[in-house]
């Protein structure tokens, strides 16, 4: 059981250590694309206060961290060498973790790639994969003595859609056959990293984490039901499919073919993609109601979703436990016996510090309690689960929306960088070292 973060996320030092920027940098700074204009700059100032902040996960008494490592702090430009000062600090921190005995997980892209990449045409260009390649194989090889597990992408769906297709993510492109392209060239980097890790580090555990929404249409209406589908093909199966099974389904060439990808596919793409991995990384947060629309720029697959019901999250994301429960076993049954683990779920609420100075975040606890048994009946009904990881230790920058949402377990005052574990961390304590004697 463990926390997760994200480099950009958390980090700040944007210039320092010979970092270069990264889409993230370039979107964040542009007037209007981020929430009131937040920027991660300095974000939780995780690069300076990192020894506080590993001390922070011992006092969790979590046994795992997800971490990611910025590819633009590591390699600037994108190819070439990696900038020793990134991997002395990735290494500090890994060997940081291995001090107070907790088991990190890398991921090596968490959305910053460096703006060079992009400005080079970025993942709707084939090469950005080689590229990709390229700095996984450096980067094992400079921290793969300090970590076992290792995760390639997050969310690929993620840096596809939002970034290239819809706009509300770095780098802010609305093209859908940019983002198609962009996600067979995700999912290409990822088998190529693959196999660029294996050659370096051939006992060390790799493997992709994707979002797996559940999707559900709005009525029994043929129209809604064929909607369900696109949605699902598009933003699900378009990255399980390859990875797990070898092949884009029938349903996701339909779908996205028209907006080009079979013209994107090369001879021998899907062995490449769908080569062995260790492990299975789901991230989980909401189950979706889609209704049948008429195809327009803003609905370029004719459906349109909304959260579902009850929500009650500060995104207005759903909170239905069953739902994790139900990917869970979408993916052991359709996808994979690998063993699975859940490399995020987690909620942002309008926490607050009340006068005495707690942080009473009663709606999270009764979240992850609801969720912890969800996982749990996931595995009483089979499912190989090997690992939990919340999202998030520290409130931190949550993308487009800024610092306006949190989903900390640990509260952060921006203004003093001061950490205050929330009720909910107090609550994680408990569990754990409960969990720690019965087991
Ligand atoms: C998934 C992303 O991986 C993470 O970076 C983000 O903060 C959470 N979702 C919450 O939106």
């Amino acid at each position: 059981m463990g926390v997760a973060t994200a480099a950009y996320q958390i980090e700040g030092a944007v210039d320092e250590g010979g970092r270069g920027p990264s889409i993230w940098d370039t979107f964040a700074h542009t007037p209007g694309r981020v929430h009131r204009g937040d920027t991660g700059d300095i974000a939780c100032d995780h690069y300076h206060r990192w020894q506080h902040d590993l001390d922070l996960l011992v006092e969790l008494g979590v046994d795992s961290y997800r971490l990611s490592v910025s590819w633009a702090r590591l390699q600037p430009g994108g190819t070439g060498e990696l900038n020793p000062d990134g991997v002395a600090f990735y290494r500090e921190v890994l060997a940081g973790l291995r001090s107070r005995g907790i088991r990190p997980f890398v991921t090596l892209y968490h959305w910053d790639l460096p703006q060079p990449l992009e400005d080079a045409g970025g993942w709707p260009v084939r090469d950005t994969a080689v590229r990709f390649a390229d700095y996984a194989r450096r980067t094992v090889a400079a921290l793969g003595d300090l970590a076992d597990d290792w995760i390639t992408l997050n969310e690929p769906w993620c840096s596809a859609f939002l970034g290239y297709g819809y706009g509300p993510h770095a780098p802010g492109r609305t093209d859908i056959r940019a983002a198609v392209a962009a996600s067979h060239h995700l999912n290409l980097a990822h088998g190529l990293a693959v196999g660029a890790i294996r050659e370096v580090a051939p006992t060390a555990r790799v493997g992709i984490t994707n979002i797996v929404t559940e999707v559900v249409a709005a009525t029994d209406s043929p129209a809604d039901h064929d909607a369900a589908d696109r949605l699902d093909a598009v933003s699900n199966r378009a990255f399980l499919d390859p990875v797990y099974l070898g092949a884009y389904g029938d349903g996701v060439h339909a779908r996205l073919d028209p907006h080009g990808l079979a013209d994107v596919i090369r001879g021998g793409d899907l062995e490449t993609i769908s080569q062995p991995v260790d492990f299975a990384g789901v991230n989980h947060y909401q189950r979706v109601i889609v209704s049948a629309v008429p195809t327009d720029a803003a609905h370029p697959f004719g459906f349109s979703e909304t959260p579902a019901e009850p929500a009650a999250t500060s995104f207005g994301w759903s909170v239905i436990p069953d739902s994790l429960h139900a990917v869970l076993l979408r993916v052991a049954r359709d996808y994979t016996s690998l063993p699975l683990y859940i490399t995020e779920s987690g909620a942002s609420f309008d926490d607050y510090v009340d006068p005495e100075g707690g942080i009473d975040d009663v709606e999270r606890i009764s979240y992850l309690a609801g969720y912890f048994e969800a996982a749990g009946r996931a595995i009483s009904d089979g499912v190989d689960l090997r690992g939990y990881f919340v999202w998030s230790l520290l409130d931190n920058f949550e993308w487009g929306e800024g610092y306006s949402k949190r989903f900390g377990l640990v509260y952060i005052d921006y203004r003093t960088q001061e950490r205050l574990p929330k009720a909910s961390a107090h609550w994680y304590r408990e569990l754990l070292a409960r969990f720690r004697t019965t087991s």
